[in-house]
């Protein structure tokens, strides 16, 4: 948690908003998607899918896996408990949701479904994308899968019940392309380091990562360091909680860190 708070300091020390940004393609990004302060109607579509995950008292069974939870103790958790503590928070689902309606990303991977919350961000940021999900625990996948035709979601959803790499590794990279990766799940460095050399077959000059989580823990925030300096990386955002990965060729490579 020390480390978590002097991370946080040293990015308030660094971060900016968009005076000072001179790059034209982060300058539109900072103010026609992160600072948009439209009241999109699809928030509201978010907001009712999270209180009624909110207000569903059952429990399951949840199999375990990556660097394991900070919050429970056993595996039996309610469905409102998991909704709180593992899904995004409203107001970056928003901003999920903007990005993917900015980058109108049409071909979308989700590195951790949990119960969807993001999904749906995805979901309605894009309705014609076509997302693919992964989830290791079925019982996590099945909820969400309910929860989203509940919602009555419209998008050609792929939900994908495996372990991170044993799926990515059958993916067919002759054949395969992301705009958009959400990294939401196996927050660790070794998992991060793999899953992004694994899928870089899957790059085009549009695609963005989004990486979780990348001052969790001193691991995460050296696995981020390690993937800003790749050298098919350009432009990377660090917003505190997610890290933004560009490989757009035109841009020189430059570090950001925004306030959102
Ligand atoms: C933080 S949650 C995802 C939250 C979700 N993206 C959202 O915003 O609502 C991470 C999920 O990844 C799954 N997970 C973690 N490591 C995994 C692995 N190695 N293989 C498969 N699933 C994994 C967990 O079961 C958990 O449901």
């Amino acid at each position: 948690m020390l480390h978590i708070l002097k991370s946080y300091l040293t990015f308030l020390w660094k971060s900016k908003n968009e005076h000072g940004v001179h790059s034209p393609f982060v300058f539109n990004l900072v103010t026609k998607c992160f600072y948009d302060k439209t009241k999109y109607d699809e928030y509201k579509i978010l907001n009712n899918y999270r209180n009624s995950l909110l207000q569903n008292h059952d429990s399951i069974e949840v199999t375990d896996f990556g660097a394991g939870s900070r919050v429970f103790k056993s595996n039996k958790r309610p469905i409102s408990k998991i909704a709180k503590t593992a899904g995004i928070s409203r107001k970056r689902a928003e901003l999920l949701f903007r990005i993917t309606h900015y980058l109108q990303a049409e071909n979308i991977l989700e590195i951790g479904t949990s119960l969807g919350l993001a999904t749906s961000a995805l979901s309605l940021g894009n309705p014609k994308a076509r997302i693919t999900t992964l989830e290791g625990c079925s019982n996590t996948s099945e909820i969400a899968k309910k929860q989203f035709q509940f919602a009555n979601l419209k998008s050609q959803i792929e939900w994908i019940n495996s372990e991170f790499s044993n799926y990515l590794k059958t993916i067919n990279f002759d054949t395969t392309t992301f705009n958009l990766i959400y990294f939401d799940g196996n927050h660790s460095k070794s998992a991060t380091l793999e899953y992004f050399e694994l899928l870089l077959p899957t790059i085009n000059n549009e695609t963005v990562w989004i990486f979780d989580d990348i001052h969790w823990s001193r691991d995460m925030e050296e696995a981020w360091k390690t993937n800003v300096k790749h050298p098919k990386v350009t432009v990377t955002i660090d917003t505190f909680q997610w890290g933004l990965v560009f490989f757009r060729k035109e841009q020189p490579k430059e570090h950001f860190s925004i306030r959102v």
